[in-house]
């Protein structure tokens, strides 16, 4: 018994950006981005909302029939046609959330008319789908066994969903990390099965991230009147975010003259750690199914950087050919690209019934996890 994925989906902005468009704004060539990342385009959201793209990609994973919803266009794959109302919880990770209140969770079960579910928001950055992957499978195993469950009670269906517009946070002036980061949808339907094992192993991480080497400070800030001697409503100075600026170590950049709001990052410190957290996390999540490598038929990673995933299979030994391949027309998506990759290896037929996949991330955090499941 265990938590089976039943239904997966994906949706990407209309508008392709090529490496060749991003000369326009940097001093970069396509020969760099591609070289250095594996990355040809990636998709701009212009016209769509971070809660449409999901939206799109939660309905391709319930099977639904998106007639009425063309943009964005969306790909799926179920088992069958996922009725909406008996989805009990929405988990939607993002690092850059439309909305604060309510949730981004919420807003997509109005939408989708996800009656009965609960729902809450995840930020774990580009780990933030295996987060809630496992967040989800422990609450429909718990609720198995809780206490006085019964049909009412237990929860059965949950829909995750990773969905991010890092196009929000980009420094669009910054070669360092422009040319790297997509925006896109990618959703999951896992249902608690009496029979089939599906997620065998999960482990989560979270290193500190002591010396700053990826952050994003998006605080939206309304003026407030009170000044350290009382309510003063001409007094709209906020001092309160100094010290998380300290904590952060972004006074510098602002006081060059870069913007507060955007990602910074430190590429040559994160991809040393991207590629040990990627190995560590396999290996870990091998030990706990009691699994070996010889069992894995696929490994679908976040796709960040086609050369981290390259080092991280040359040091675990496996040929490239057993990982999923997504990031060529995607860039890095944070919380969606591991639900995007997964949906690509679904549509495509990569993956069938029987074989052992592990999903891994790492991320800002600094966030790290892998999930190794049976389809
Ligand atoms: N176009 C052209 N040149 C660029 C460039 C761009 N877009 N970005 C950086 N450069 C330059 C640098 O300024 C540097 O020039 P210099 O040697 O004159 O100083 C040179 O290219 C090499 O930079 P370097 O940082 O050594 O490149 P790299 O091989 O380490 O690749 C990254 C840079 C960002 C692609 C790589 O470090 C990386 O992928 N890191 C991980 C990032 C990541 O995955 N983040 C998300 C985690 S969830």
């Amino acid at each position: 018994m265990g938590a089976v994925i039943i239904g997966c989906g994906k949706a990407l902005p209309d508008r392709e950006v090529a490496n060749d468009d991003l000369q326009a704004l940097v001093d970069t060539n396509d020969e760099w981005i591609s070289s250095r990342t594996g990355i040809f385009t990636r998709h701009i959201a212009v016209a769509e909302s971070g809660l449409t793209l999901a939206a799109a990609a939660a309905a391709a994973a319930l099977g639904l029939d998106q007639r009425d919803t063309l943009k964005p266009a969306a790909q799926g794959w179920s088992a069958q046609p996922i009725d909406p109302s008996s989805i009990d919880l929405v988990l939607f990770a993002t690092v850059t959330p439309d909305v604060v209140v309510p949730s981004c969770a919420a807003l997509v079960k109005r939408m989708l008319g996800l009656d009965r579910a609960v729902a809450m928001d995840i930020n774990a950055a580009c780990t933030g789908f295996i987060y809630g992957l496992t967040v989800a499978e422990s609450m429909l195993a718990a609720s198995q066994s809780a206490p006085g469950a019964s049909s009412r009670t237990r929860c059965r269906r949950a829909l995750v969903i990773g969905c991010d517009r890092l196009s929000r946070v980009t420094d669009w002036n910054d070669r360092n990390t422009c040319v790297l980061f997509g925006d896109g949808a990618g959703a999951a339907v896992v249902e608690w099965s009496d029979e089939k094992p599906g997620i065998r192993a999960s482990y989560l991480r979270n290193d500190d991230d002591e010396k700053n080497a990826l952050t994003c400070a998006n605080f939206i800030e309304a003026p407030q009147p009170f000044s350290p001697v009382g309510v003063d409503p001409a007094a709209c100075e906020d001092a309160s975010l100094s010290g998380v600026d300290a904590l952060l170590g972004i006074d510098e950049a602002v006081a060059a003259g870069g913007m507060r709001q955007v990602i910074r990052m430190d590429g040559r410190s994160i991809f040393k750690f991207a590629s040990n957290a990627m190995t560590h996390a396999v290996e870990e999540v091998l030990e706990r199914s009691g699994l070996t490598l010889d069992d894995i038929d696929c490994v679908i990673p976040h796709q960040a950087n086609e050369r981290i995933i390259k080092f991280a299979a040359k040091k675990l030994g496996l040929d490239l050919d057993a990982f999923q391949l997504s990031i060529a027309n995607t860039g890095n998506t944070s919380s969606a690209s591991v639900p995007m990759a997964l949906a690509d290896a679904y549509c495509t037929g990569r993956v069938k019934e029987g074989d052992n996949v592990v999903l891994v991330a790492f991320g800002g955090g600094l966030t790290s996890g892998a999930v190794l499941f049976q389809v």
